[in-house]
């Protein structure tokens, strides 16, 4: 398969201009978050999206058509879906990024280390017993970072299928955190799937699944250059 495009930005790289693209279900959106790094994050998503796909479709990004139907509720908060390309949208933190390919299912997540999260209680409702006994071979200082990759891992897969967290993340395994990231045991899904984490900085954890059976090529590309246009 081609290489899955992964386009990064950080909260610095917001401003108010980017929001004359929104179309007006985005503005909704936009306008409801009340922290202004909800705003941002939000923003930064629609704007990497429409712009990416502006130029693939020769576009202005402002025209690009995209859907964003919750299957479960019908309200424009599901993934996004758009002609010709697959996208995966995932912030948290300083980072934002978005996955592309023009064929395969992708799924990203990232996530901020939260060095205050309870990963042992976490642990007994979204790892199956076998990643909680791995988890607790790290020390407590390394057990939220380990905890969040293993989430990051499983969140990629669901977004790639599009489930979300309807899924239940105990019937998912994966490897652990300090190997290279695969799916040991999944289950509900019984079509092809690759799963990788992406190097991104200290504070955050990310994974990228696609659903193929092909090696995973990951470009991982800076959106600022795009965002300042
Ligand atoms: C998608 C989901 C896994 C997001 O997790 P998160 O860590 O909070 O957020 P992330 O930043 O990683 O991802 C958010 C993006 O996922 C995308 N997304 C939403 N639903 C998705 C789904 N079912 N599958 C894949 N991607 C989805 C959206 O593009 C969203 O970006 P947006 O805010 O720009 O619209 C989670 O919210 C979910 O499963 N939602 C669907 C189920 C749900 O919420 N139901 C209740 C309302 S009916």
């Amino acid at each position: 398969m081609s290489a899955v495009e992964v386009w990064w930005a950080r909260l610095d790289d917001s401003r108010p201009a980017l929001a004359d693209d929104l179309d007006a279900v985005e503005r909704e959106r936009l306008n409801a978050y009340a922290r202004d790094e909800d705003k941002a994050r939000f923003l930064l998503g629609v704007a990497i999206v429409r712009r990416v796909l502006g130029v693939h479709l020769l576009l202005p990004p402002a025209a690009v058509q995209l859907d964003r139907t919750c299957p479960d509720c019908g309200r424009p908060h599901g993934k996004v879906h758009a002609d010709g390309m697959q996208v995966s949208v995932s912030h948290s933190g300083d980072l934002i990024g978005v996955a592309f390919h023009p064929s395969t299912p992708v799924g990203l997540d990232v996530e901020l280390v939260d060095p205050k999260l309870d990963p042992d209680a976490l642990a007994t409702i979204t790892l199956a017993d076998s990643e909680a006994a791995h988890l607790t071979r790290y020390a407590e200082t390394d057990r939220a970072r380990a905890f969040t990759q293993y989430w990051t891992r499983k969140e990629a897969l669901v977004k790639a299928t599009g489930d979300g967290i309807r899924a239940d993340f105990r019937k998912i395994v994966v490897t652990p955190p300090d190997q290279p990231a695969a799916v040991l045991d999944w289950p509900a899904h019984t079509g092809p799937v690759q799963l990788a984490d992406l190097a991104v900085d200290a504070k955050h954890v990310a994974s990228l699944a696609a659903l193929t059976s092909a090696a995973l090529t990951v470009h991982s590309i800076d959106a600022a250059p795009l965002l300042t246009r």
